[in-house]
């Protein structure tokens, strides 16, 4: 490739990446949100720690500290709130981990063993990878202190004194107004030693990854903060009994710290009340695809998909709705009639037979080729797993070279039992669930349009396939 070409491509990338770049317009000042908690009066400018403290910010940290009230000048400070009392509140709370599992946050907290002699680590996740997914950077950019609040929070719960919140390669900028934001609460008392005059100290950090999708998995994070090759351990052990540096380590994605200072302040149960039982709260999904308005949209857990998709400006003009992927791109595709029936919330989307992930609402309309889609999906995987297991390493290149002859009109008849075979065969045999994540997509695609991959492929005798 010549030079010229060269510049020629990458303005041309440029080009095509520049069309997707959130203005933060579109990604989430929209006001169309339903009972906001992390986004709620965000306009973009209104970033910095005086904005946030008008907002309430802080007033959770300075509540379970015994701060909020006024102290007399020279009488001890007493907790406002227990350890085990803000973890008994985060249960109660029904918060679940916004980064795609949707496991129980106060569970989380309450297995780090808090009494262990040596340093513990408290770890956010930020890397988000998962495609469709564009919610943290916002948080970090727009309302970053409410990650470092919750961060603080989860902290003191935990017995924790260190902190780290690793951040995708590939969105500098938000690691820079996040190491802002670290600066502005240092300045003021909100971390560091004895904050607020208190007895807890929390030192916190920010770290930038280089944009690998395995560094988002918790384990592959920890040996990428620890300078290694950001590859997943086997597990177990967890990270709550050896996680960063071997220590016990408590990992939480970037919208589930940022969701705590919203129940401290009002209580485990208001949060619940918000959404559904056992899917307590907001959630904060991004629709993306064939939608009039993509963006960031902060809705109740439970609110049904067609209100979200109402909200997002529904499906691009002239088309009706194909097709779903309710939770990021590791999230079993669902055919419309199913996806109009559901609420969003990780009972009804698993109950469906998918997962609500990340939070990323994937909009397909009529003129998606599910072919196509699921090559490109299945190439993302073979390019991004990070090669340890053999199912994983060698499974996701056939998969996605089984799906590419198919679309280019090669494929066998038997081709897609045999899709669903190396499916099976990498589906729970590998070291970290990327491999769940590549085998998933295929599975559902071809269960709910297998007639369109049938289409594609040329009809042949079971002989003529022999040759
Ligand atoms: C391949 C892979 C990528 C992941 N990427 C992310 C990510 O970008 N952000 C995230 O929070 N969790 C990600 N996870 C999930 C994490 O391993 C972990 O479960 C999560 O950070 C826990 O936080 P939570 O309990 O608050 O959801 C990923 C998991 C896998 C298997
Ligand atoms: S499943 Fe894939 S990404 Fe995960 S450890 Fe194995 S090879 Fe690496």
């Amino acid at each position: 490739m010549t030079p010229a070409s060269n510049t020629h491509s990458a303005a041309a990338a440029h080009n095509v990446l520049s069309q997707f770049a959130a203005t933060g317009v579109q990604s989430c000042f929209h006001g169309r949100h339903l009972q906001p908690q992390i986004l709620a009066g965000l306009d973009g400018s209104n970033w910095r720690l005086k904005d946030y403290e008008a907002r309430g910010g802080y007033q959770a940290l300075k509540k379970i500290l015994g701060l909020d009230g006024a102290v007399p000048t020279g009488s001890p400070v007493v907790p406002g709130m227990t350890p085990d009392q803000v973890i008994a509140e985060v249960k109660a709370s029904g918060l679940r981990g916004r980064g795609g599992a949707g496991f129980p946050t106060g569970l989380k907290w309450s297995f780090m063993p808090r009494q262990f002699p040596g340093q513990k680590y408290l770890v956010c996740n930020s890397d988000e990878g998962e495609p469709g997914t564009c919610k943290d950077r916002d948080i970090m950019q727009y309302n970053p202190h409410s990650v470092i609040e919750g961060m603080a929070i989860a902290a003191y719960a935990m017995g924790i004194s260190v902190g780290y919140n690793y951040i995708h390669g590939e969105i500098f900028a938000t690691y820079q107004r996040f190491e802002e934001a670290l600066e502005e609460a240092r300045a003021a008392g909100f971390l560091g030693d004895r904050i607020l005059g208190s007895g807890f100290s929390f030192q916190l950090h920010a770290s930038h990854g280089f944009g690998a999708y395995i560094c988002g998995e918790e384990t592959a994070l920890l040996e990428s903060l620890e300078g290694k090759k950001g590859q997943p351990r086997f597990k177990p052990p967890f990270p709550a009994s050896f996680g960063l540096y071997g220590k016990p380590t408590t990992i939480n994605n970037t919208e589930t710290f940022a969701a705590v200072p919203w129940i401290i302040r009002n209580g485990g149960q208001a949060f619940l009340e918000v959404g559904k039982p056992n899917n307590g709260g907001t959630k904060i999904y991004s629709v993306s695809g064939d939608v009039e308005l993509p963006g960031n949209y902060e809705v109740p857990l439970g609110t049904p998909f067609s209100k979200l998709l109402e909200l997002a400006g529904g499906v691009r003009k002239g088309r009706t709705l194909k097709a779903v992927i309710p939770g990021g791109s590791s999230a079993p595709v669902l055919p419309a009639a199913i996806m109009m029936e559901c609420t969003m919330d990780y009972d009804s989307i698993a109950k469906a037979g998918s997962m609500l992930g990340s939070g990323a609402v994937i909009v397909m309309d009529d003129s998606r080729c599910m072919v196509e889609s699921l090559k490109r999906l299945s190439y993302f995987y073979m390019h991004e797993s990070c090669g340890q297991c053999t199912p994983c390493r060698e499974g996701t290149g056939w998969l996605w070279r089984m799906v590419d002859r198919i679309h280019n009109g090669h494929g066998k008849p038997s081709d897609l039992d045999l899709l669903n075979s190396v499916a099976d065969n990498i589906q729970g045999r590998t070291i970290c669930a990327l491999g769940d994540a590549a085998a998933m997509p295929v599975r559902a695609m071809i269960k709910h349009f297998r007639h369109e991959f049938e289409a594609m492929i040329p009809q042949k005798t079971p002989q003529a396939e022999q040759v």
